[in-house]
């Protein structure tokens, strides 16, 4: 009889039954507020796992009398503030027992409490003081009776749509004026590589806000941990970059990394010119320092005008009827060469590009020289074919007298 109880509750209580009854039809909450459950509440990920009103509001759900379900000693806290509505979420996402069967992690509470944003709302300096209540909490990033899986296209949270999320408070100059923070975040990364390959391409690898800024863990990038938000995805650029002459000055504290160079929310495509740009920035036009970047310059240009040397003479022998297959191959290892010299360049070591360079001119020259040669070839095969035209338009004339004469006769 225990174990028929036991099982009994093992299989129809609810996991989160945290007060009875757990039936949306018994529910007073929901008979009271059904416009909240049937236009907010229902469709969210909450719901379908029966985590119901009073699991965040707190009252006791089993009294239809207003007064009675939300008494003192039913737990009812109203419309929670911020830092409730951060308790709240954890109450849950926080505890290892109650989330361990779905599978999902527990740090989020963890985290955003070392975040800028949670920072910000649990800092009382005077105990008792007002906290900060303008900064994101859970409710602000996911919604708060609407709440989605984060893979569902319609989150918040969705890749393409966190920069709208953001942008609905980090886009409000007033606001942000007065935390002394600028308001244009949205539209400079929008026009960004990344924000165009998010937006137009719709390419979900590419880095939105919370890419570079962490979800929970929000803090600004510091001049430290920038490296490793642009190196979580451009890898070989930041093996390059950490063997460059810069890194050292990054231990000092005088280069940002990546940002120093590409910039941070309006990263645009590279290409050589940065050279000309970014390091006079810091370094005198005549330094060592400059002159070494118009090295690396010298060879990235160098190394692309032969590349297109040799790709145009490929395309036209082709055309001209040459069977160039094989200079085809050796045209993509060049490109190979030569795509490879980008990630390099990061360490700013014009031998190191140098030895890549001479590696690919190697191929250059070869795939050139080859090409001539079967040029070369095919204008002698047409040469040697004149006699035999030749040849072939005077036997036929003499045929053709020889005809007539036969005719006339
Ligand atoms: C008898 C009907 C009734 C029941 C039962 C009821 N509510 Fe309400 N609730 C109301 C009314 C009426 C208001 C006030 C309307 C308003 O301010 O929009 C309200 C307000 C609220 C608010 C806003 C509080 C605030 O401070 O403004 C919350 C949150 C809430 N109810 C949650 C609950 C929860 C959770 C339950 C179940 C434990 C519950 N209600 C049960 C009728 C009810
Ligand atoms: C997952 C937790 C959660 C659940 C479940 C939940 N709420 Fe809320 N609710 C919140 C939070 C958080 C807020 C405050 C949002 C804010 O201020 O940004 C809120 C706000 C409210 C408000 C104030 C008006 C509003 O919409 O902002 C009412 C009323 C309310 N809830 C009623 C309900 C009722 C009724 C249910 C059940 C049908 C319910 N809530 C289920 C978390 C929840
Ligand atoms: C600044 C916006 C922001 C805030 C604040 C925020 N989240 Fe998230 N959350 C995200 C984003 C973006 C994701 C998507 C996946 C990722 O980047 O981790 C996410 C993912 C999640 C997930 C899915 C599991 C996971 O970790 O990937 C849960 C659960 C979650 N958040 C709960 C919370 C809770 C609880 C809080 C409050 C303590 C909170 N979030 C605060 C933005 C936020
Ligand atoms: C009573 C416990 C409980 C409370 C309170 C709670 N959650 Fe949840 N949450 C869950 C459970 C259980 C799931 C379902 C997990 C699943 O189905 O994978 C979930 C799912 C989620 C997801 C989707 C995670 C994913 O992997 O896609 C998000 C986001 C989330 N909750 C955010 C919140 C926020 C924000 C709050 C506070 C407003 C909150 N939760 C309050 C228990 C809770
Ligand atoms: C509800 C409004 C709100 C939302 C939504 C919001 N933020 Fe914030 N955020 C703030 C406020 C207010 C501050 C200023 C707090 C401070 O001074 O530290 C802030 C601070 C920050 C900071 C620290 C800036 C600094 O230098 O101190 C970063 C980074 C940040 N937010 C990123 C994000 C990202 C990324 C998202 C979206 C996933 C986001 N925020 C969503 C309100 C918001
Ligand atoms: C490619 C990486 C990247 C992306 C994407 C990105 N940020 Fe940033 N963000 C940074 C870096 C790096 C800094 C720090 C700048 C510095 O230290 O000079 C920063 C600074 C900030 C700050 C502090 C402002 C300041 O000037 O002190 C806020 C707020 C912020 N970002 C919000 C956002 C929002 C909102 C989005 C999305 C619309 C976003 N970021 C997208 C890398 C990024
Ligand atoms: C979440 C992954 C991710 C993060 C983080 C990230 N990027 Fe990117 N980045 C991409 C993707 C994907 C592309 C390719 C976009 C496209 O389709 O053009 C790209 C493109 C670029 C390009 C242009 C490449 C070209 O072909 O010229 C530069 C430069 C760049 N990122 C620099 C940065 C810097 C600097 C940071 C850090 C401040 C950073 N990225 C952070 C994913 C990321
Ligand atoms: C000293 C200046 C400088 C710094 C620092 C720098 N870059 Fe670059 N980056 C460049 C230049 C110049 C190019 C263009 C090279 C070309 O056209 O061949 C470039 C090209 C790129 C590209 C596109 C080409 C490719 O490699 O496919 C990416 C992505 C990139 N950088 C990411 C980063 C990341 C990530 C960091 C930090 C770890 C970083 N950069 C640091 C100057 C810099
Ligand atoms: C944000 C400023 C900044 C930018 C941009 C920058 N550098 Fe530097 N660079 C430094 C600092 C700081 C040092 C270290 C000087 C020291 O420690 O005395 C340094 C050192 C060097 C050195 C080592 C030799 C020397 O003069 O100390 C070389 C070489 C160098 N940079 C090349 C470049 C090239 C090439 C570029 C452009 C692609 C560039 N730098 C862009 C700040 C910068």
């Amino acid at each position: 009889m225990v174990s028929f109880i036991f099982l009994f509750f093992l299989l129809v209580a609810p996991r989160f039954a945290l007060a009875q009854p757990s039936s949306i039809e018994d529910n007073s909450c929901i008979t009271c507020h059904s416009d909240i459950w049937e236009k907010e509440v229902q469709g969210s990920v909450h719901a379908r796992e029966n985590i119901l009103c009073q699991d965040c509001h707190g009252g006791d759900p089993t009294k239809l009398d207003f007064e009675a379900a939300k008494a003192p000693g039913t737990g009812f806290i109203g419309i929670p503030n911020k830092k409730q509505i951060a308790e709240t979420c954890g109450s849950c996402h926080a505890d290892v027992e109650k989330m361990n069967f779905y599978g999902i992690r527990t740090d989020q509470l963890a985290r955003y409490k070392t975040s800028g944003h949670g920072k910000k709302l649990y800092e009382q300096t005077v105990p008792g003081t007002a906290m900060n209540d303008k900064v994101a909490v859970c409710s602000d990033c996911h919604g708060h009776h609407k709440v989605l899986p984060i893979a569902d296209p319609n989150s918040p949270v969705y890749p393409l749509n966190i920069p709208k999320t953001c942008d609905r408070c980090h886009g409000d100059e007033k606001l942000m004026s007065g935390f002394g923070l600028p308001a244009d975040m949205f539209k400079t990364y929008q026009s960004s590589v990344h924000g165009k390959a998010l937006f137009e391409k719709k390419d979900l690898s590419a880095a939105t806000c919370t890419s570079c800024h962490g979800s929970h863990g929000a803090i600004p990038p510091g001049v430290k941990s920038i490296g490793e938000a642009c190196g979580k995805c451009h890898v070989n650029e930041k093996k390059y970059f950490l063997e460059s002459v810069h890194m050292k000055a990054v231990e000092d504290g005088k280069f940002s990394e990546c940002i120093s160079c590409h910039g941070n929310h309006g990263v645009q495509v590279a290409n050589k010119f940065l050279y000309r740009t970014a390091c006079v920035q810091c370094h005198e036009q005549e330094s060592a320092a400059a002159q070494e970047g118009e090295k690396i310059f010298q060879i990235l240009g160098q190394s692309e005008g032969e590349l297109k040397e040799a790709e145009v003479l490929v395309k036209q022998a082709s055309i001209e009827g040459i069977f160039v297959e094989e200079e085809q191959g050796s045209l993509e290892e060049a490109k190979t060469n030569v795509i490879s010299m980008a990630p390099l360049q990061h360490s700013l070591s014009s031998a190191r590009i140098s030895e890549l360079y001479d590696k690919f001119a190697q191929v250059a020259r070869e795939i050139k020289s080859r090409v001539r040669e079967k040029r070369q070839v095919l204008k002698w095969r047409k040469s040697a074919l004149i006699p035999i035209w030749i040849f072939i338009v005077v036997m036929a004339i003499a045929l053709w007298v020889k005809y007539k004469r036969l005719k006339g006769h």
